[in-house]
């Protein structure tokens, strides 16, 4: 036997040279096969490499024989597992793989699913706007009592299918994360008013009073999602009223949580005390399609749409939404949304001149109207901010067809409309309007309210037949002139200086 210090041979191969492991107690196999065998050290290396490889996942170092029929056993045991796990992880990485695979297919299907309903809400709600088009031209003509209970209901109804197409469509829009949250300058003060004219109406079909006290102490302009601010309060009053019985009352408070220099945290409070929720059904109403107990589903209708439109709205703006109720005492739903804090009022909005009030009286007098056709939102506040000064009424639409729809009530005395608009510009909409058959609607004066004061523009705007041409920014005077050519108001006497 020679001897060799180990420390300078490969440990695996030191067991060629002597076998200096106490192994005097362990049986050695018959004298044939023993040469080829590894001893009881190289068994030992050999293990710890193969539990190595165990470790990170890989099963494919067995363990050879030894020399030792006591330890082959040991051996023998320990390959089984080996195949065994190694088995066992096959059969899991290809039922990872089917899950996968599962997966895969099951989103694209959502996708799909989205996809299919974005596009067919869509569709459908352009005959909707059709029948609700008509529906509004019919109540307007001569009709006898049971014709306008009828057209009553089919507004009803129309109005009723386009606000869940709506729904159906946000739903779909945000699960395909297709919904885009916009950031356009707003008034809180206009958000609520906005909201209390939509839903009086339910509100006094049902005597239910609703008081609105904002505490926020808010007195900038904001930047945010406006329209969606409203939709969500529209809906969690929309369910307040719905879910509280006739005379109940109704509350909506504005306050802020939390305010730096720059981001506000606004909490909306919707309190009702109306037929209440249990715990149980708190925990389920966020989610798509989910209401409360069947009978109360029966009794309300409703699709269980509103309130996880409302949570994901809430979330995709930053914020949170929750619910306290107790059965048969009421409900308070509420949100909390970061929003960031905008210029001051009197920083974009231009005073008027003392001079200006037998302008204003006129006006008032006269109950003087307007339509703003203006698609950018920061101009849109603006303009009506300056026109509400002057104690104008305005309605606002964002585009040509709308203006021209719009006219068509009859109700207003000016136009004021932006050039440049999509679907239709103010050109367009004017030489239509121009062409009304009706000639107290086709008379109407329009002013262009233009951003271009490129050389010609003037003229383009007289030629599509507008009467007069203001530039943006609006220059107060400018503005003043304009009203004064077209209503030549009385002179009044000026008030007293103080
Ligand atoms: N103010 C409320 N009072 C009582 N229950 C409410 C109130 N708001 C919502 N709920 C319950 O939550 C459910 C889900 O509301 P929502 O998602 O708006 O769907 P829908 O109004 O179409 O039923 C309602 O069906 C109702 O059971
Ligand atoms: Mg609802």
């Amino acid at each position: 036997m020679q001897h060799v210090n180990p420390h300078q041979v490969d440990p695996i191969e030191a067991d060629k040279y002597v076998m200096r492991d106490d192994d005097s107690n362990i049986e050695r196999a018959p004298h044939t096969s023993a040469p080829q065998r590894p001893g009881l050290k190289k068994i030992i290396q050999l293990f710890c490499l193969s539990l190595d490889h165990l470790s990170s996942g890989q099963f494919n170092i067995k363990m050879p024989l030894s020399r030792y029929t006591s330890i082959n056993m040991l051996i023998a045991k320990y390959n089984s597992i080996l195949d065994i796990l190694s088995e066992n992880h096959k059969k899991q990485l290809s039922f990872e793989k089917s899950l996968q695979e599962a997966r895969r297919t099951a989103e694209q299907a959502s996708v799909s699913k989205s996809r299919f309903l974005a596009n067919m809400s869509h569709e459908i709600r352009t005959p909707i706007n059709g029948i609700i088009g008509i529906a509004r031209m019919l109540e307007d003509s001569p009709l006898s009592p049971d014709q306008k209970e009828n057209v009553s209901i089919l507004m009803d109804s129309s109005i009723f299918l386009s606000s869940l197409i709506n729904d159906i469509l946000d739903l779909s829009k945000i699960e395909a994360g297709k919904l885009e949250i916009e950031n356009v300058l707003f008034q809180l003060d206009e958000v609520i008013e906005l909201v209390k004219n939509t839903i009086s109406f339910s509100a006094q079909r049902k005597r239910i009073r609703i008081f609105t006290e904002n505490t926020s102490s808010i007195d900038t302009f904001l930047f945010g999602d406006h329209l969606r601010i409203r939709q969500i309060l529209i809906n969690l009053l929309g369910n307040a009223i719905k879910f509280t019985p006739e005379g109940g009352d109704i509350s909506l408070h504005i306050l802020t949580v939390e305010k730096s220099e720059r981001v506000a945290r606004i909490k909306f409070v919707v309190t009702d005390n109306g037929i209440g929720i249990s715990d149980d059904n708190q925990k389920k109403i966020f989610a798509p399609f989910e209401q409360g107990d069947a009978s109360t589903t029966r009794k309300y209708g409703g699709t269980g749409l509103g309130l996880s439109i409302c949570k994901k709205l809430v979330e995709l703006m930053g914020g949170k939404i929750g619910v306290t109720s107790t059965v048969g005492q009421g409900s308070k739903f509420w949100f909390e949304l970061p929003i960031i804090l905008g210029p001051a009022a009197e920083n974009i909005l231009p005073s008027i001149d003392r001079s200006a009030m037998d302008l204003v009286s006129f006006i008032r007098e006269k109950e003087i109207s307007i339509l703003l056709a203006e698609d950018n939102p920061i101009n849109q506040i603006v303009i009506k901010a300056l026109m509400k000064k002057y104690s104008l009424m305005v309605d606002v639409v964002e585009n040509g067809i709308q203006a021209i729809e719009a006219v068509g009530s009859g109700k207003y005395h000016i136009i004021f409309m932006d050039c440049q608009m999509p679907e239709m510009d103010g050109f367009e909409a004017t030489k239509h309007i121009r062409n009304h058959p009706d000639v107290s609607i086709s008379r109407i004066p329009i002013i262009a309210l233009t951003a271009n004061a490129m050389k010609g523009d003037k003229e383009l705007c007289i030629k599509s037949g507008m009467n007069g041409f203001v530039g943006k920014p609006i220059d107060t005077g400018e503005f003043e002139n304009v009203l004064r050519t077209i209503l030549n108001p009385a002179p009044c006497p000026l008030p007293e200086a103080p």
